[in-house]
């Protein structure tokens, strides 16, 4: 990962090209025009999720098949959002789509376990080495459940989690994420912020962020709130860090927070609902050779159809499997989502599956590389399995601080503009990244990087 000596990009030229690029997806798209002020009668901002606003109105989507999406303009795109990362499979996959209409006339939902519960289980404890299992329906519901489990385990109520990481929209996690800079505070006492309205200040108080990429703060911190009587139950994190663009572990950082929870007797959660199935068979857990005791799971895991899990170990499971912790939920392992999830599984993602997408996440990445070192762009290409995105920042990106000091807000906007406009789909905004899907192909992966160069070019000319 080469931080390259930066040219200074002219601000006024960043603002030339994105008032052009807007007006540019503006008139591509009438049709999401008309949708959103039919939408906006019925639906909260015109949207299903908050995630999918967008002014002055959002693309509305019609249909996807491999690699490629459509608006409802008729534009087409490779899709490289890929549903925030949840297609790693592409769109419609025929073994999916057949394994849903094999299940669809044999009923979709008893609330009572199937076979296929069983064999997805089989095969997420192989993948992540974890013995026990259970599902839900989304990210939010694995990592609240479980927290829940972690406290349920230890008899604590504190919770440790990465200042800036997102890990879905329950209370307990909704802390101390987009922060703006000058709010962030002391990283050895960073405070517990709630994430908008409506998170009782009781409950955000509860969870306790530290630094990334910083075991030494971790336990002086974990030290303090042990004096305080408040040892945390637990610590949540991504493996590496996926919402502030792609934030790689430092070399032995994990290795460190694994030392450090074992020897403090909290649970190390690792949030693999980015992760896991996309930047290696066993997610992050395989990719970065550390255990953590439980880890969650969601987007990927059902094929498109909304499905999660939680996988722990014999000991801390324990407390589900004796009846102390409810780990529950009436669509919990759905026949329908378990049928598309076990064809995803044993035979989509295959071993030869995560080999192509590493191979193709090499060849995008080394070609955003030779682009950011031809135009001398501040900022470099960073990505691990599946996933991968260029930081637009003169230095290294290691945690959140570093995250909101350097990385440059308005050029990620003119590059998702430059996307859009140029038939890539892309994640809106500045935390995400992209996901390739195996149907992905050279041909789409050099379009990406055809589109960078273009952007880079005129930015630089
Ligand atoms: C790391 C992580 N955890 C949890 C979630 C929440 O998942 P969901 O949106 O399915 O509730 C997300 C969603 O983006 C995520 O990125």
């Amino acid at each position: 990962m080469a931080v390259t000596a930066p040219v200074q990009l002219d601000r006024k030229r960043i603002q030339e090209l994105t008032e052009r690029e807007e007006k540019r997806l503006n008139e591509r798209t009438p049709k999401s025009a008309q949708m959103y002020r039919r939408a906006h009668d019925v639906l909260s901002g015109g949207v299903a999720s908050s995630y999918q606003l967008r002014a002055p109105w959002p693309i509305y989507m019609e249909y996807g098949r491999g690699p490629e999406v459509w608006d409802v303009d008729g534009n087409r795109y490779f899709d490289f959002h890929n549903g925030f990362g949840s297609m790693v499979q592409g769109h419609a996959h025929p073994v999916i789509e057949q394994a849903v209409r094999d299940r669809y006339p044999l009923g979709t939902h008893f609330a009572a376990p199937t076979e296929d519960a069983v064999v997805v289980g089989e095969e997420l404890a192989r993948r992540f080495r974890l013995p026990k299992w259970r599902y839900t329906n989304s990210g939010s519901e694995s990592t609240m459940d479980a927290i829940r489990i972690a406290r349920g385990y230890t008899g604590r109520d504190t919770v440790l989690k990465i200042f800036g990481s997102y890990h879905g929209h329950h209370d307990a996690v909704m802390v101390s994420i987009g922060v703006e800079y000058d709010r962030i505070g002391d990283r050895e006492n960073y405070p517990s912020l709630p994430y908008g309205a409506g998170i009782p200040k009781a409950v955000s108080d509860l969870t306790v962020p530290v630094p990334f990429n910083d075991a030494g703060a971790m336990e002086r911190r974990i030290e303090r709130l042990a004096a305080e009587g408040r040892k945390p139950a637990c610590l949540i994190m991504e493996a590496a860090l996926m919402n502030l663009g792609i934030v790689l572990p430092e070399p032995g950082y994990l290795e460190a927070v694994r030392e450090i929870t074992k020897r403090h007797g909290i649970v190390l959660i690792f949030d693999e609902v980015k992760t896991g199935l996309t930047i290696a068979a066993g997610g992050a857990t395989e990719r970065f050779g550390v255990q953590p005791d439980l880890v969650t799971l969601a987007k990927a895991l059902g094929g498109g159809l909304p499905t999660g899990a939680i996988g722990g170990s014999e000991e801390v499971m324990s407390v589900v499997e004796d009846g102390s912790v409810y780990q529950v939920g009436t669509y919990n392992g759905n026949p329908l989502g378990m049928a598309a999830a076990r064809a995803s599984l044993l035979d989509v993602l295959t071993p030869e599956a995560y080999e192509h997408l590493d191979r193709l996440n090499e060849r995008i990445l080394a070609g955003c590389r030779a682009v950011v070192e031809r135009h001398n762009l501040p900022g470099y290409a960073v990505g691990v399995g599946s996933k991968g995105c260029v930081t637009f920042s003169p230095e290294k990106i290691v945690d959140y601080e570093t995250f909101k000091a350097h990385q440059d807000k308005e050029l990620c906007q003119l590059a998702w503009l430059y996307n859009m406009n140029r038939g890539i789909f892309m994640t809106p905004g500045r935390e995400e990244e992209w996901t390739l899907s195996i149907t992905h192909t050279d041909e789409s992966v050099d379009a990406y990087v055809a589109c960078f160069e273009e952007m880079a070019a005129d930015l630089t000319a």
